[in-house]
């Protein structure tokens, strides 16, 4: 038995096709679990899955998953059950970012109701319908599980040019704290993780940098510049392993007293 004891877990990670979502994936193979790699990106869940395989060995699955559709969300929990047979660990990773400002006088890059819907509709609704389906399960059984929420430190913080993302990471903050209230009873534990500023993945797309530059008025030199050192005590952007050893830590019955908090990862940037 490893420190985590995670061996034979089954953990659905949402977003796990690439860049954070990828890194919890393998961060809890690594250890022995059994992942769900559930990504609207069906190729990329099937290939990240095979490299699971390849890698850790074990037994992993992928599956195309809209977490804004709860007909998808509910064929994920039966594709995990039919696989595995339970659902021990659910990572509400998916997320996007489209950076817009609130009123932009130059009218080029306005934050619209589309933008505002889609934002919310993945970053929020997906993750209600997700913890709902997965906690259904993990009631239903009896043996407890764990629901991870992906924040960020923008939730506790705001962020300029990025309001709409930021106010859906707040709610992750109190769906975290209230889901916990609500699901102590029947000993599923409710956590969040907030990394802040992390080495680049698909969400730090040209066009996201192009469309938060304009919403700042800085260069794309200066606002790289902040990745490294400016803001950040440690000096430098956080690695996606590091965010994901702190998802394994919070999943395993080593942190079995942490409940309804969000757990900061920001290398000393911010402290909510
Ligand atoms: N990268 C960072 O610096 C950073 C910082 C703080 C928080 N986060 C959070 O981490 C999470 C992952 O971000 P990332 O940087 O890895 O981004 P990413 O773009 O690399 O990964 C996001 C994944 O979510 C998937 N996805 C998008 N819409 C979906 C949907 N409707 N249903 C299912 N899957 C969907 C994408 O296909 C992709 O694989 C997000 O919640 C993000 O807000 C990231």
């Amino acid at each position: 038995m490893s420190w985590l004891n995670l061996e034979g877990k089954v953990a659905i990670v949402t977003g796990g096709a690439s860049g954070l979502g990828k890194a919890v994936c393998e961060g809890l193979a690594e250890v022995g679990a059994k992942i769900v790699v559930a990504d609207i990106d069906k190729e990329g869940a099937k290939q990240t899955a095979a490299e699971l395989k390849e890698k850790f060995g074990g037994e992993h699955i992928s599956t195309a998953t809209d977490v804004t559709s709860k007909a998808s969300v509910d064929a994920m929990i039966q594709a995990t059950l039919d696989a595995f047979g339970s659902v021990n660990i659910m990572v509400n990773n998916a997320g996007i970012n489209i950076p817009r400002l609130l009123v932009d006088p130059a009218g080029k890059e306005e934050l619209t109701e589309e933008i505002w819907d889609k934002v919310v509709s993945i970053n929020q609704k997906g993750l209600f319908l997700c913890a709902q389906a997965a906690a259904r399960v993990m009631i239903k059984a009896g043996n407890g599980g764990v629901i991870i929420n992906m924040a960020s430190e923008s939730g506790s913080e705001g962020s300029e040019g990025q309001s709409v993302y930021a106010a859906t990471k707040a709610a992750v903050y109190n769906l975290t704290r209230s889901w916990a209230k609500e699901l102590g009873k029947h000993n599923v534990r409710v956590v969040g993780v907030a990394p802040g500023i992390l080495e680049p993945t698909a969400l730090r797309s040209e066009e996201y940098e192009r469309a938060l530059v304009y919403t700042r008025g800085i260069t794309i030199e200066k606002l790289r510049e902040r990745y490294k050192k400016a803001a950040i005590p440690l000096g430098r952007s956080g690695k996606l392993s590091e965010v994901a050893n702190t998802v394994c830590f919070l999943a395993s019955d080593r942190s079995a007293y942490i409940h309804g908090t969000v757990i900061n990862v920001s290398g000393g940037k911010t402290r909510a």
